[in-house]
């Protein structure tokens, strides 16, 4: 079952109580005759599935999106919402997060902490070419376009929301972002490369860094460490989500 995709998962863990739910419903009228108000029904679904997903596999935070799956259709049928929008919604949610979905790395930001730290790091060094992988709005890619030492400052992203924003956030403030993958790039031509993804590639992404960069550069990874690679340094940032920045040094 763990294998399964989450949203898999969830929509089966869905069903199952659905069909617990309209036996239960069968089986009520020996004990409590009915009608029975949908909206107890729906809150019973919604009840039963938040508590069992944790326990069927799913990670224990998706209960909030179980329990709110039924509530949020009932929701919908009774103000008779039209279906469009929700197509609508989707694509756009889809077209921010499309890598949440393809690579298990959702959109969020680095923060200004991060990016002070990140000029530290390049403060010293002459003619840096850095790159963002899975750059976002491509704040990064133009702050660090900005710096001295940074003679090219790039940044790749495949969604397609962020990818647009990043490109009028670079043509305005500086860098150069790309619509690109990041398992495309070739890294030997950065000094610096940054990531701030999730744990899921990590692994993958060591063997590309292993293989493509060059001495000399370096990798920094913002939150998620390498599983079983020693870090040449590692920095906790006084920011308030206490950021740590991993730092390899090839
Ligand atoms: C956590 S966000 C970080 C954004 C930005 N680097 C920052 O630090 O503010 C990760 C980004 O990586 C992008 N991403 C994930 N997998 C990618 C891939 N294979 N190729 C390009 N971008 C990817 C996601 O769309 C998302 O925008």
């Amino acid at each position: 079952m763990q294998r399964l995709p989450k949203i898999v998962l969830a929509l089966l863990i869905q069903l199952g109580v659905l069909l617990v739910v309209t036996v239960g419903v069968y089986l009520a009228p020996a004990v409590i005759s009915p009608p029975y108000p949908y909206w107890g029904l729906v809150f019973i679904q919604a009840l039963l599935a938040s508590l069992v997903s944790c326990r069927l596999g799913l990670p224990c935070w998706w209960r909030w999106i179980q329990f709110f799956i039924p509530v949020g259709l009932y929701l919908g049928v009774l103000l008779k919402f039209d279906p469009i929008w929700a197509l609508v919604i989707f694509v756009v949610v889809w077209m921010v997060f499309a890598n949440a979905f393809k690579e298990r790395v959702p959109l969020y930001l680095t923060n200004n902490t991060t990016r002070e730290a990140l000029k530290n790091l390049v403060k010293r060094k002459r003619r840096v070419r850095f790159l963002d992988l899975g750059c976002g709005l491509g704040g990064n890619v133009a702050f660090m376009s900005q710096l001295k030492p940074v003679a090219e400052s790039h940044g790749v992203e495949t969604a397609p929301i962020p990818y647009l924003i990043s490109k009028m956030i670079t043509a305005l403030r500086g860098g150069q972002t790309f619509a690109m993958d990041m398992w495309k790039t070739e890294l030997a031509y950065y000094d610096v490369v940054y990531a701030f993804l999730s744990p899921e590639p990590m692994p993958r992404l060591w063997n590309k860094v292993k293989e493509e960069m060059l001495p000399g550069s370096i990798f920094v990874s913002n939150s998620f460490a390498v599983p079983d690679v020693e870090p040449s340094e590692v920095w906790e940032l006084s920011d308030s989500r206490k950021t740590i920045l991993y730092i390899y040094r090839l």
